[in-house]
């Protein structure tokens, strides 16, 4: 079967003076449709590179990823774009709202760049402000929501081009643990109800929310499993020491 995303043998190598920084270092995952995935590791891991080239923000060094079935890894800048717009939603840290905008514009925003005409965009825009139970917040400005109805105008954002895959790059970090939670609860739904969800966080706490989890650690992937297994959530060298403990 195909999967909906692929990366095989992917290296992100920087050159730093004399010396390279291997970001990604030999990575192989894969992700199926809806699936719920929470890519973990610590600061300088790789999360954030990994998370650009799977959601064609950047190209590997090296490797090759399949998205849909389409590699994707070569494409040119405005074909990367048009993938994006088709087939990707992003929810970041900061919600990069815009000021100015209501929040129904701030959701129409993406659809205008696709060209969706704008009876479907103001249409698709309310549909997915209502699925974030938000839809009698559409003509707010985003400074008169708080925090977390934000992230979930984001959210609506994400959602409103009907993406094959919501991606999501520490998507509570600046949320209250509380706020937070309602937030990974409405990712949870999402994907209850069909979507591909991809979390990125450095929070263990958050990850095992997710039904599956990819930890990485110097750019390499060191465990790829179920989210409930304990060795999803305890580092190895961690758990070294744990063992010397007793
Ligand atoms: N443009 C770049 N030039 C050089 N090195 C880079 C560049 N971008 C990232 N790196 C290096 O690649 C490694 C992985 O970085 P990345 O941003 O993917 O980490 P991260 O897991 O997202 O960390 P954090 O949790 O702090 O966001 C780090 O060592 C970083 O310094
Ligand atoms: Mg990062």
């Amino acid at each position: 079967m195909e999967h909906l995303i692929e990366l095989k043998d992917i290296y992100k190598i920087y050159p730093m003076g004399e010396e390279t920084v291997h970001a990604l270092d030999g990575v192989n995952i894969t992700i199926d449709q809806g699936e719920f995935v929470a890519i973990v590791g610590s600061s300088g891991s790789g999360k954030s590179t990994a998370m650009n080239i799977i959601g064609c923000l950047d190209v590997p060094t090296s490797g090759t990823y399949h998205l849909g079935g389409v590699d994707v890894s070569t494409m040119e800048d405005d074909q990367q774009a048009d993938i994006r717009n088709k087939m990707l939603g992003f929810i970041f840290q900061q919600y990069n709202l815009i000021p100015k905008l209501s929040v129904l514009e701030n959701v129409e925003l993406p659809l205008l760049y696709a060209g969706v005409p704008a009876d479907q965009r103001r249409e698709r825009a309310i549909r997915s402000l209502e699925r974030v139970g938000l839809a009698d917040k559409k003509k707010n400005l985003p400074s008169q929501l708080s925090g977390g109805q934000q992230q979930r105008v984001s959210i609506a954002r994400a959602l409103a081009g009907d993406p094959s895959v919501i991606l999501a790059d520490e998507p509570t970090g600046a949320l209250d643990s509380k706020t937070g939670r309602e937030v990974l609860g409405f990712l949870k739904k999402l994907n209850r109800e069909g979507d591909t969800v991809v979390l990125i966080t450095h929070d263990n706490s958050i990850a095992v929310k997710a039904d599956r989890i990819i930890r990485l650690q110097d750019g390499k992937v060191i465990y790829d499993g179920d989210a409930h297994d304990p060795r999803a959530v305890v580092q190895p060298d961690a758990a070294d020491e744990e063992v010397e403990a007793v």
